[in-house]
């Protein structure tokens, strides 16, 4: 029904991957889940939590702009193997 795993390393925070089946989608279980993982990572001190997201998942940004995430100015570098 739902996917999730995020972390905390000592300094920042991190989603992993969010996925909720199609079928349970827009019933908030999104959200609980993040005030969950966020309250969490205040307990151990984190101050930030990042995420990454493709720029076609329109959705996707919709959804975590609207539990307060924002666009940062971080540069993302990769390497294919
Ligand atoms: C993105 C995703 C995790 C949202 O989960 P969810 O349980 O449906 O989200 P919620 O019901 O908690 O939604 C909270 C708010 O986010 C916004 N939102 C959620 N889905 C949205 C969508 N498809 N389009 C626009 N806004 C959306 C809305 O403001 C919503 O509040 P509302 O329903 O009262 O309008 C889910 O759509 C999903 O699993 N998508 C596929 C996987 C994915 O893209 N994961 C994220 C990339 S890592």
């Amino acid at each position: 029904m739902a996917a999730f795993w995020g972390g905390f390393d000592g300094r920042r925070g991190m989603i992993y991957h969010l996925a909720i089946d199609r079928d349970y989608r827009r019933q908030g279980i999104g959200k609980r889940l993040m005030q969950e993982f966020e309250l969490r990572l205040r307990a151990k001190g984190c101050l930030r939590y990042y995420l990454l997201v493709t720029k076609d998942n329109g959705e996707a940004v919709d959804y975590y702009e609207s539990i307060g995430c924002k666009v940062t100015n971080l540069h993302v570098l990769g390497k294919s193997l």
